[in-house]
């Protein structure tokens, strides 16, 4: 079954309206709802005084019209009565200011206090819903995503040191605290990294992430163990924010899941320009569907203008559906739209649902209903129908987190970097799993491993295998620099797996917004030149052959980029970063090293993803530009959405639109 739903904030309204709103949610094919996550307040109005009265009818009403719920653990909004208790509950920021009531997600997540009252609500929520059939799932709190820097946080860090480390001659080695006389000679003594000093021990500060991360997942861990025990067979999922979100270990996180989903926002308040590109959701899908190797959720998907105090730019007609098959494509297998009826109220008065204020149903109702409708004939097909990628992309929170701690340089940024990398292979419509540097690499053709920075044996392992087997390895500059605990590594770069390369880093040189150099490549099939820019590792070939050199400065004719046979396989290093046009070549070098075909060659813009149902490939072609765009297509279709007719020649989408095709060569 396809889930087709809304976010849905019953509270805010008058019961008198609830039947109309499961009414015409039914009449546009919603078959899901998310409530409650934001609702403590109400469901424990005073200290240990719970009422659910209002969630039950809300159900009930829902149910009523055939419409299933997944209900939200409402700790991310903690009411005064509780929050007003002890400042200890507040986090701390990095500055080192507590936060203050009247947001949202302000507390300490290793506050026992908070625990405490996490437990009661969670337990009374699980043992008042666990027989009530509508109720389907449960997402854990709501976007988790801080750091605490609190004295609680900082007694628990230093426990979670001890587990870790056993001694502190242990710990003050591998941090190397002998530097500026850091040697710790009591637990007690070990601070948190706030940025009242201006940097910290880069080992301390990479485990402190690690611990926060640890922190969240442990919080999240504390519910669905409660929600478990009461529901074995329920689903528990979080929200998550996507790919950029740079603060937990998302493998972590989701490795106590049973389902991934995410918010996708498109076009924010805070965004200057009118478009996101349409690479960045894609990317996060895939990232999204990576996690667990499954199809996921989206849990909120935008579905009007979003703002707090300013209104971001509005959605075009055909943009909901366009976003909506784009993450279906990617692995949606649950489409929730942000929010049902525009709030009256509150912070986010301007963050536009499918219905307006007034709740008269209008454009964007009338958008959703018409993909309810289509979801009624093809939602059975898609959901559970897998996307099948022959390219990785290897990413890992190690990395995310040391270059948190120290960038390198700045106009480096890993995760623009990975996007880059992901965004060659999107213009040529191949699809991508991005996976952990854990993560088996059987079933792939190529891995790309962009600036693994913290880089560990195993992974080094893992790779070589990979390679020794006949597959392609694309390695990028920053490379193994450091080990896990932070520290670099006493060996020439790429040091653990310069022997794989054939290659040794000689120098590597930062290169500033006014300094670039020029790669060029000497290939038969990539005789290109290309700015170079951010890094230049110059290059000292040890068996490697070279496929690139740099033209100015004085590392001009140095090697830049190289490729090696590794036993059955391929292992290229770029020693320097460039512009799309860089990464749309390496994309194209790679999927023929590697002998993949993209799904369908399109316009700059058309984007083309793919999932393998029983029947066979189902192509979504989606147009995210302005204009007309034309198609050709690469062999005889059935056109799903206008009666299984046969297409094959030269298609035309118009602006924003979406077509959605079955082959039988799957
Ligand atoms: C999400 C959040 C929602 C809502 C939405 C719009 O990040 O989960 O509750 O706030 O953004 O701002």
């Amino acid at each position: 079954m396809f889930y087709f739903g809304a976010d849905y904030y019953p509270e805010h309204w008058p019961q008198a309206r609830w039947a109309e709103d499961a009414r015409l949610m039914a009449e546009a094919g919603i078959n899901v709802v998310r409530m409650a996550e934001f609702a403590w307040s109400l469901l424990e109005p005073e200290n240990g005084r719970f009422d659910f009265t209002w969630l039950d009818k809300a159900i009930n009403t829902l149910s009523g019209h055939g419409i299933q719920v997944v209900l939200g653990t409402p700790t991310a909004t903690a009411p005064p009565w509780l929050m007003s208790q002890q400042e200890e509950l507040f986090l701390v920021d990095k500055s080192g200011v507590r936060r203050t009531f009247g947001l949202r997600r302000a507390y300490c997540p290793n506050n026992p206090l908070y625990h405490e009252h996490t437990r009661r609500i969670v337990i009374a929520l699980a043992q008042h819903y666990q027989g009530e059939t509508a109720v389907i799932g449960w997402q854990i709190d709501n976007e988790f995503g801080d750091r605490c820097y609190c004295s609680i946080c900082q007694q628990a860090f230093q426990t979670w040191l001890q587990k870790k480390y056993g001694t502190l001659a242990e710990l003050n080695q591998k941090w190397g605290t002998i530097f500026w006389s850091h040697v710790y000679t009591e637990w007690s003594q070990i601070p948190v990294p706030l940025d009242t000093i201006a940097s910290h021990n880069p080992g301390l500060n990479l485990d402190y992430y690690r611990f926060m991360s640890d922190s969240y997942r442990a919080y999240q861990k504390s519910q669905i163990d409660i929600l478990r025990q009461y529901m074995p067979h329920h689903f528990m999922t979080h929200n998550l924010m996507g790919f950029k979100y740079p603060f937990l270990n998302n493998y972590d996180m989701t490795e106590d899941l049973d389902l991934v989903s995410w918010d996708n926002y498109v076009r924010m308040q805070w965004l200057e320009e009118t478009n996101v590109s349409p690479t960045m959701p894609a990317l996060a899908h895939d990232t999204m569907r990576s996690l667990k190797k499954k199809n996921f959720w989206v849990m909120e998907q935008q579905s009007g203008s979003g703002g707090w105090e300013i209104v971001s730019p509005h959605l075009k007609p055909g943009e909901l559906r366009l976003w909506t098959y784009q993450a279906i494509a990617h692995g949606a297998d649950g489409m929730v739209y942000f929010r049902w009826r525009t709030a009256l109220h509150g912070t986010e008065q301007y963050w536009h649902g499918i219905l307006d204020h007034h709740g008269i149903p209008g454009r964007r109702y009338a958008e959703v209903k018409q993909i309810g409708q289509e979801l009624q004939e093809i939602g059975d097909l898609i959901a559970g129908s897998p996307v099948h990628a022959e390219i990785a992309i290897m990413q890992s929170y190690d990395t995310r987190f040391a270059f948190q701690v120290q960038p390198n340089n700045r106009r480096f940024q890993y995760e623009s970097h990975i996007q880059a990398v992901y965004n060659g292979f999107y213009d040529l419509n191949i699809p991508v799993d991005i996976v952990s540097e854990k993560d088996g690499l059987q079933g792939y053709k190529a891995v790309i491993v962009p600036a693994m920075y913290v880089l560990t044996e195993e992974t080094a392992a893992n790779l070589e295998a990979f390679a020794a087997a006949g597959g392609v390895v694309v390695f990028t500059p920053r490379t193994g620099v450091k080990d896990a605990d932070n520290a670099v590594v006493n060996m020439k770069l790429p040091g653990l797996v310069a022997k794989m390369s054939g290659v040794e880093v000689e120098e590597y040189v930062s290169l500033p917004a006014d300094q670039e150099n020029t790669i060029q490549f000497g290939l038969p099939d990539l005789e290109e030149e290309f700015p170079a820019s951010v890094w230049a590792d110059v290059l000292e070939t040890k068996g490697a052959k070279v496929a690139g050199w740099y033209a100015d400065d004085f590392y001009a004719n140095k090697p830049a980029a190289t490729l090696n046979k590794f036993g059955d396989g391929t292992v290229i290093y770029l020693g320097t970063m460039g512009d799309s046009l860089f990464y749309g070549a390496m994309a194209r070098w790679i999927a023929a090293l590697a002998v993949v075909e993209p799904l369908l060659a399109t316009p700059a813009g058309v984007e083309v993803a793919a999932r393998t149902t029983p029947r066979g490939k189902l192509l979504f072609i989606m147009n995210h530009t302005e204009c007309t765009q034309e198609v050709v297509l690469n062999g005889r279709y059935c056109d799903m959405l206008n009666g299984e007719t046969a297409v094959s020649g030269t298609i035309t989408l118009p602006f924003k639109a979406v077509v959605i095709l079955l082959t039988d060569k799957a």
